[in-house]
């Protein structure tokens, strides 16, 4: 690849792997990573030969944070009028394939975000996580405030984002914000993420898409009003090919042949 900040690889089929490469600042997040980063999604997302992404770093390091070196002179007049960090939401808002963060080592203030922006978490139970925002004397600006609450409860964000404390990778997963915590190092925890997305990169586009949205609906609707938008995209499902090729199969007894239509 053409990128300076980070690597792009296809490990299995379907899969779309994106490795945070800049080890000497412990992949801080500078403007220039994320334009990349914001460039490889996309790219990924309109390959159709790609089903589902993965995001990690490095074994010490998944991101330590927004680039603190670039930030400490910014006035407010330039982070507003050129809206900062305004790009990092790309992610979150555009990106409709399934990203899965695998985290092994620091995941601090914007790294923390940044995995929480994705759609589902593996870790290394030796993970750092933290929003230590509240030191450098800020806040977290890329949705931590928002994101980890929902992740794991009110109380429990509270305080972490006030004392800035760290918490481990076990507790991610005790606390439900990471859906598996690999006891190994980063290599298991590439292989554990990379495995569910060749899974998930296995089934047709069209549902895994809708699949991603609907349950992205349940964090913005009320219960009412998500569970009618899943009803009308279920019942849209049944204008796909898949769906008909889906249960035709399952009749049959043989393996569908996904035609992502
Ligand atoms: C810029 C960083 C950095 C960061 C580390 N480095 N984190 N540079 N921004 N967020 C650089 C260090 O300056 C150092 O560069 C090199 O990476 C190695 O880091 P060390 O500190 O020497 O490593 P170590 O002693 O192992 O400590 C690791 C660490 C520490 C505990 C993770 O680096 C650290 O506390 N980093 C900052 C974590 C943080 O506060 N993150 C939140 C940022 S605010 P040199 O040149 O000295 O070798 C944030 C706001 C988000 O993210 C809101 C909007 C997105």
């Amino acid at each position: 690849s053409t990128y300076e900040h980070i690597l792009t690889e296809t490990p299995k089929p379907g899969v779309g792997l994106i490795t945070l490469n800049r080890p000497k600042a412990l992949n801080a997040l500078s403007s220039p990573l994320f334009t990349e980063l914001n460039d490889a999604l996309s790219k990924y997302d309109n390959d159709k030969d790609i089903g589902a992404i993965v995001i990690t770093g490095s074994e010490k390091a998944f991101a330590a944070g927004a680039d603190i070196k670039e930030m400490a002179p910014l006035t407010f007049a330039a982070a507003y009028s050129n809206n900062f960090i305004a790009p990092w939401s790309h992610l979150a808002t555009s990106i409709r394939k399934p990203v899965i963060a695998a985290v092994s080592g620091y995941a601090l203030g914007g790294g923390c975000e940044l995995a929480l922006m994705c759609d589902i978490i593996y870790c290394t139970s030796k993970a750092t996580f933290g929003q230590p925002e509240i030191k450098l004397g800020t806040i977290p600006g890329a949705g931590g405030s928002q994101r980890l609450t929902r992740a794991i409860g009110k109380s429990r964000a509270m305080e972490l984002i006030l004392t800035g404390k760290n918490f481990s990778g076990k507790e991610a997963g005790e606390w439900g914000m990471a859906a598996k915590v690999v006891d190994g190092g980063k290599e298991e925890l590439l292989e554990e993420a990379v495995k569910t997305a060749e899974t998930i990169a296995g089934y047709s586009h069209v549902p895994v898409v809708a699949a991603k949205e609907v349950v992205n609906k349940s964090q913005e609707l009320s219960l009412r009003e998500g569970v009618e938008y899943e009803r009308r995209m279920f019942h849209g499902l049944f204008g796909s090919k898949d769906q008909k090729i889906g249960m035709t199969a399952f009749a049959e007894k043989k393996k569908p042949e996904w035609s992502n239509e």
